[in-house]
């Protein structure tokens, strides 16, 4: 008789909602499989503190509709080090794991791909409110995000649209657009700015824009600002110094992050939850969980970490030729 084998599973670097549900269903599809489930408290730090618990189909009761990570999670950078990697392998066999879910972002990927190099199976599964993940159209944690910037966005319009002023929306990315974008288009931004466009360059980017609109007699304003383009204080000062129209400033910060997920965002981290449990299954190891036209597939560590992904081209130019 084939011995019992363990999955270990733990969620790594920025939260984001929907991580429970896809926490919930490695543990209730594995037990189903007829593997014993170990969760892995704060990612790789509570990995190689031994912070390691063995789940049962109770453990995780109550999780799908609440926002964060019941394993919680944390960013470690002592699993930089081979020693800490080594070590984190010595104790997932003491603890009996034969397989490792890492529920996080690109970053934690590369520290699976690096315990994967030293011999013990891994298997990622896509969560960051980014999506900036390469291989896969959705990351968990997206949908949630830009419905909370859309919300938010709907309540600063009204006084935009009440007092005629311009509202600068600062959103989370400090290296993607993915989240600006989105929200921007479905929120009707006049201006989109992301950090894949290169330098801000306002008169080109806002101010052009917004002349040729006051023109047409529209006289309140929304511009979706990705952190990583500039802070909303200074582009929001810049606008009113240059157009006259006033203009406040709000960075959303954590709120992105936090929040009930949507229905997508569970549908979507049951089905990758449980296909890492499928793979486990099947002996396929070493790569990640993603999305692809629709479906649920898998790429390699190494695909997966060397592919590039960019802006939708024809969102861009959507959100130009409709926000006028
Ligand atoms: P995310 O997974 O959301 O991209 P981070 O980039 O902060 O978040 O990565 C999460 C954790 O993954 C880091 O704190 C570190 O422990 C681990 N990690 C990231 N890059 C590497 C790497 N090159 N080698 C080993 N571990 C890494
Ligand atoms: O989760 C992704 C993200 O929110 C980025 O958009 C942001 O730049 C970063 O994490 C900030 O995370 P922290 O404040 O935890 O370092």
């Amino acid at each position: 008789m084939e011995e019992k084998k363990t999955i270990g599973v733990l969620t790594s670097g920025g939260d984001a909602p929907g991580m429970n549900a896809a926490i919930r269903a490695v543990v209730r599809a594995g037990l189903n499989s007829g593997f014993s489930v170990c969760g892995i408290r704060r990612g790789y730090q509570g990995l190689l503190e031994r912070d390691i618990f063995e789940m049962d189909l109770r453990s995780v009761s109550h999780i799908l509709e609440r926002g964060g990570t019941m394993l919680y999670s944390s960013r470690c950078p002592d699993f930089a080090e081979d020693r800490n990697i080594k070590k984190a392998i010595e104790i997932l066999k003491e603890f009996g794991i034969d397989v490792l879910v890492v529920i996080g972002g690109d970053g934690s990927f590369r520290g699976a791909k690096r315990v994967a190099e030293l011999g013990f199976p891994c298997i990622g599964i896509p969560a960051t409110i980014d999506n900036d993940i390469a291989c896969t159209e959705y990351t968990i944690g997206f949908d949630t995000a830009i419905n909370t910037v859309v919300q938010m966005v709907d309540r600063v319009r009204d006084t935009s649209q009440s007092h005629d002023r311009c509202s600068v929306i600062e959103v989370m990315g400090r290296e993607a657009g993915y989240i600006a974008l989105e929200a921007g288009i479905a929120c009707g931004a006049i201006s989109i700015l992301v950090p894949e466009n290169g330098p801000l360059n306002i008169e080109r980017d806002v101010i052009a824009k917004m002349v040729s609109t006051l023109r047409t007699g529209k006289q309140n304003f929304i511009v979706i600002a990705a952190e990583g383009v500039g802070h909303a204080p200074y582009i929001a000062e810049k606008i009113e110094q240059l157009t006259g129209v006033t203009t406040n400033a709000v960075v959303l910060g954590y709120v992105q992050r936090g929040g009930t997920p949507t229905a997508k965002e569970r549908v979507l981290a049951t089905l990758m939850g449980e296909k890492a449990v499928e793979l486990a299954k099947q002996n396929l190891f070493n790569c990640v969980v993603a999305i692809k036209c629709a479906k649920v597939c898998h790429y390699s560590f190494d695909e997966a970490l060397n592919m590039k992904k960019t802006l939708d081209a024809d969102l861009l130019r959507l959100s130009e030729e409709v926000s006028v």
